[in-house]
């Protein structure tokens, strides 16, 4: 069974997702939940399935410290995977480095990386736009890409809306990766599919 740090600072529907998969044909267990903000919902989330969950505000600490603080939690679970799930912060320490790394993002990158991809590409007048799951790397949203699918723009699509539908995708195709990966022996061995 593969360990599992998942990091998130929302609402932890994505992780709400990794905690429901169906037990049976399931790959990995939670080790812990970290967060950067001790109110969110995450946090609560993991807490009720009984995982351990900890709030690493970045209050008093430098950003560098920051980093490390992130880094020394995270290993100290020794975990397979790390998972960004709605993690709104930048992974700056070289964690990514020693521990294989995934985002969920909420667009199909290469297009609208960043933090307000659902808007961007709402503004952009694309006609579809969708979920992408990728390896961390020092860039923001740049690592290789492991898994896409495309949703629809509709007409009338608000960003709440649009980014709602994305996450419906998102909740699937993030279970699928992270059970497929602890599937392999190598997890940075990557998976595309499609
Ligand atoms: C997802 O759209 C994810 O791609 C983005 O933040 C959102 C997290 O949603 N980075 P939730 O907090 O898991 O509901």
């Amino acid at each position: 069974m593969r360990k599992l740090v998942v990091l998130a600072s929302g609402s932890g529907s994505l992780l709400q997702a990794l905690i429901d998969a169906p037990a049976n044909g399931v790959t990995y267990q939670i080790s812990a939940v970290i967060g950067d903000s001790p109110t969110a919902t995450a946090l609560t989330r993991a807490q009720s399935a009984g995982i351990p969950a900890i709030a690493l505000p970045k209050t008093g600490l430098s950003a560098d410290q920051w980093q490390q603080e992130l880094k020394t939690a995270v290993m100290s679970f020794a975990p397979d995977l790390v998972v960004s799930a709605g993690f709104m912060r930048i992974i700056k320490s070289d964690l990514f480095k020693l521990i294989p790394t995934i985002n969920a993002h909420p667009s199909l990158l290469p297009n609208f990386p960043g933090s307000h991809a659902v808007a961007d590409a709402l503004a952009a007048g694309v006609s579809e736009t969708g979920a992408t799951v990728h390896y961390v790397d020092a860039g923001v949203d740049t690592g290789e890409i492991i898994a896409q699918q495309a949703v629809q723009v509709l007409p009338g699509d608000t960003e709440s809306s649009l980014h709602e539908r994305i996450k419906v995708v998102e909740r699937n195709q993030l279970v699928s990766v992270v059970v497929r990966l602890c599937q392999q022996d190598d997890l940075w061995a990557g998976l595309r599919d499609d």
